[in-house]
């Protein structure tokens, strides 16, 4: 897991717009997508050959289809820029990200009609991740999840054929035994940000460079 050395300026406005949004409970959702329009435009400018753009198109979803879906952000992990979300390991995300790390999250501020779209590596860290400190984050996800949304993850596997009532029933695992083997932790670590403020009329480029440092430019909305 990489240090944050100090926070990048996208993090600042980013924490800037979850403070002046924390009281909409709907601005923890955002949108997350195993690879986006912009990945495939940022690949093919940097590669340039039609033959590796076709094996790059292979790696959306295993059959080439994007996918979308809803997810809570759970801050960053910490010491790092990375975001983190929770998930579980037989879900469809997991061969979607195994396929290919590049994905992208959209994320609305209703009060402020603000949105940030976070394009980097995906990352997951399931029951068999040997990084301790990764071990560590995750176990720390665990404990702080409300118990009850912790029932999911012994529940029927998820895009399965509809399994009878009984199965969805029953208590949520126990916390303090530590996370179900289907628990994961999602990591965001982003390379570029694109800021979006429909109110003011604004927007503004986040990247980041070879050398690790971030540039930012304001452009046309
Ligand atoms: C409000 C809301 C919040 C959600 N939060 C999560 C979440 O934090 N993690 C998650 O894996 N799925 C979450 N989901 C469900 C996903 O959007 C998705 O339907 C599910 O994970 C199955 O996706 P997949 O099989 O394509 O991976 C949420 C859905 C809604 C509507």
């Amino acid at each position: 897991m990489t240090e944050a050395s100090k926070n990048p300026p996208w993090r600042d406005a980013i924490e800037q717009s979850i403070e002046k949004n924390k009281e909409l409970k709907y601005s923890k959702y955002v949108q997350l997508v195993p690879l986006s329009r912009s990945v495939f435009i940022w690949w093919l400018h940097h590669q340039g050959s039609s033959k590796r753009w076709n094996k790059e198109k292979a790696t959306v979803r295993p059959d080439g289809r994007p996918a979308n879906r809803t997810v809570v952000s759970r801050g960053f992990v910490d010491g790092t820029d990375q975001l983190q979300f929770t998930a579980d390991s037989r879900s469809e995300k997991m061969g979607d990200v195994a396929h290919q790390p590049w994905g992208e999250i959209c994320w609305y501020f209703e009060d402020t009609w603000e949105q940030f779209r976070l394009l980097g590596l995906v990352g997951v860290i399931g029951c068999d991740e040997e990084d301790f400190r990764k071990q560590e984050a995750r176990l720390k996800a665990w404990q702080a999840a409300s118990p009850k949304s912790l029932r999911q993850f012994v529940d029927p596997p998820p895009g399965r054929p509809r399994a009878p009532k009984e199965e969805f029933e029953g208590d949520p695992p126990n916390q303090e035994e530590g996370p179900v083997e289907t628990f994961c932790l999602v990591t965001l670590e982003p390379k570029e940000v694109d800021y979006y403020s429909l109110k003011e009329k604004r927007r503004k480029l986040y990247k980041l460079g070879e050398e690790g440092e971030w540039s930012e430019e304001e452009v046309n909305p």
